[in-house]
C-alpha cells in the first residue's frame, strides 16, 4: 500500500514519566473552595500581602534597568545576604561565590538536587507524609523512593527503621523541618542522631527547610548547617516566598558544600538556567534588616495561638503546632469519614478547606486528620473558627 499522503490530525501518544501523578488534593480543595465559597485553609499560602517595602524594593530595581539575564547561580549580593544571615543564624559560612546558588523556589532546588544526585536505580529516602514533590522528583531522576514512616501519633522521626532502611543503593535522604504537614521540629538530638546514622555512609541529606523562620515557643531551628559532619554532606534548601509572604514570587536557595554545588549548578543552568533578577534584588535589599526574618516566630505564634485558642471551643482534638504555619486536628470525634472525605464534606458542608493527611503519605494512610493552614489574616481565621464551632 502506498504511503497515505494525506494530513494526519492526531496527536502522537507518548508513555508517560509520571503515570502515577494526577492532579493534586491541593488543587482539587482550593478549586472546591473556590466554587463553594468555603474559607480556603486548604493550600499553605498567606492571603495578607507582604511588606510594601520589598514591593518597593524591587520596583527600585526594575526602575534601576536590572532586568536582564543574571549571573547564572544569582545576584552577588542576594547570594551574600544569604551567606551571611545563615551564618549569622547557624554558624555555618558558605561560600556565596561556590557554594549558594539562587533557584526559582524550594520546588525547584529540590529537583535539580535530586536530579544532581540522584542516579537511575539509587534509593532516596522519604520520610512520610511528606511533601508531594519529592516523589515524582525521584522518579524523574530514574532513582527509587523508600518510604520509612515518621512515628504514628506522634511524628517524631524513627530511627530504627531509617537505619534499617539503609541500603548500600541509598544514595540520597531528604528532611524536612520544621515539618509540612504535621507541623512538628526536629530537635538538636534528632540532628545528632541523624548524623551519627549517616556516618559510615556516603547519602546525601537535602534539607527541605522552607519554614525554619517559623519555629515556636522559644525553640530554635535545627538546620543541617548547624552540624558540620551534616553540613558537609547536605543541600540545604529554602525559599523566600516563605519568609516574606510572597509564595507567588517563586525565589528560594540552595546551600551545599562546593562539590555538591557544582554539580547542582549543572543541573540548574540548564533547568532553569537563572531566576528573575529584580526580585532577587529586591530581597537582597529588604534582607538587610534581619528584622524581617527574626520577627517572623512571633507573627506566626500569634496566629497559631488565635487559631488554637478557637479551635478548643470545637470537637476538633488539636494535634500540636511546633512550627510552620500548619495546624492538624483529629477529627474523629466528630466523624468516622475516610479523610478526603472529611475534607470535601468539610469544604462543601461546612464552608471550610483542609487538607487530608492522607495525601501525604504514598499509601494513604488514614488516621482521621486534617491539615489547616494559618498564614491568613486574623478575620479570616475568625470566620473559619465561626464555622468550625458548629461541628
Ligand atoms: C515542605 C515544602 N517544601 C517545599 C515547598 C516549596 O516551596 P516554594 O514555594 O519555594 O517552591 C513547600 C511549599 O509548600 C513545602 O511545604
Amino acid at each position: 500500500m502506498n504511503p497515505t499522503t494525506a494530513p494526519s490530525l492526531r496527536t502522537p501518544t507518548i508513555e508517560s514519566r509520571l503515570p502515577r501523578v494526577g492532579t493534586t488534593i491541593f488543587t482539587v480543595m482550593s478549586a472546591l473552595a473556590t466554587e463553594r465559597g468555603a474559607v480556603n485553609l486548604g493550600q499553605g499560602f498567606p492571603d495578607f500581602d507582604c511588606d510594601p517595602r520589598l514591593v518597593e524594593a524591587v520596583a527600585e530595581a526594575m526602575r534601576h534597568g536590572l532586568n536582564q539575564y543574571p549571573p547564572m547561580a544569582g545576584v552577588p549580593v542576594l547570594r551574600e545576604a544569604v551567606a551571611g544571615k545563615v551564618a549569622a543564624l547557624y554558624g555555618h559560612r558558605y561560600d556565596p561565590g561556590t557554594e549558594i546558588t539562587i533557584t526559582a523556589g524550594a520546588t525547584q532546588a529540590i529537583l535539580s538536587a535530586i536530579l544532581a544526585v540522584v542516579h537511575p536505580g539509587d534509593e532516596v529516602i522519604v520520610l512520610d507524609p511528606c511533601y508531594d514533590s519529592y516523589e515524582p522528583n525521584i522518579e524523574l531522576a530514574g532513582g527509587i523512593t523508600v518510604h520509612v514512616p515518621l512515628t504514628p501519633g506522634t511524628f517524631r522521626p524513627d530511627f530504627e527503621r531509617i537505619a534499617a532502611s539503609l541500603s548500600p543503593r541509598t544514595r540520597a535522604m531528604i528532611v524536612n523541618t520544621p515539618h509540612n504537614p504535621s507541623a512538628t521540629v526536629w530537635s538538636e538530638a534528632d540532628m545528632t542522631r541523624l548524623a551519627e546514622l549517616l556516618r559510615p555512609t556516603d547519602v546525601i541529606l537535602i534539607s527541605d527547610e522552607v519554614y525554619e523562620h517559623m519555629v515556636f515557643d522559644g525553640a530554635s531551628h535545627q538546620s543541617a548547617a548547624r552540624f558540620p559532619e551534616l553540613a558537609e554532606r547536605s543541600i540545604v534548601i529554602s525559599s523566600f516566598g516563605k519568609t516574606y509572604h510572597v509564595t507567588g514570587w517563586k525565589v528560594g536557595y540552595a546551600a551545599a558544600p562546593a562539590a555538591l554545588t557544582a554539580e547542582f549548578r549543572k543541573v540548574h543552568q540548564f533547568n532553569v538556567f537563572t531566576v528573575n533578577t529584580p526580585m532577587q534584588h529586591g530581597l537582597a535589599t529588604y534582607m538587610a534588616n534581619a528584622a524581617h526574618h527574626l520577627g517572623l516566630p512571633a507573627f506566626y505564634q500569634r496566629k497559631r495561638d488565635l487559631f488554637r485558642a478557637g479551635l478548643a471551643k470545637t470537637r476538633l482534638q488539636m494535634l500540636p503546632s511546633q512550627g510552620t504555619y500548619f495546624q492538624c486536628v483529629d477529627y474523629s470525634a466528630v466523624t468516622d469519614r475516610p479523610e478526603e472525605d472529611f475534607c470535601r464534606w468539610l469544604t462543601i458542608e461546612k464552608g471550610v478547606a483542609a487538607i487530608p493527611l492522607s495525601a501525604f503519605y504514598a499509601d494513604g494512610y488514614e488516621q482521621r486528620i486534617a491539615r489547616f493552614c494559618f498564614a491568613k489574616k486574623d478575620e479570616t481565621l475568625a470566620l473559619a473558627l465561626e464555622r468550625l464551632a458548629q461541628l
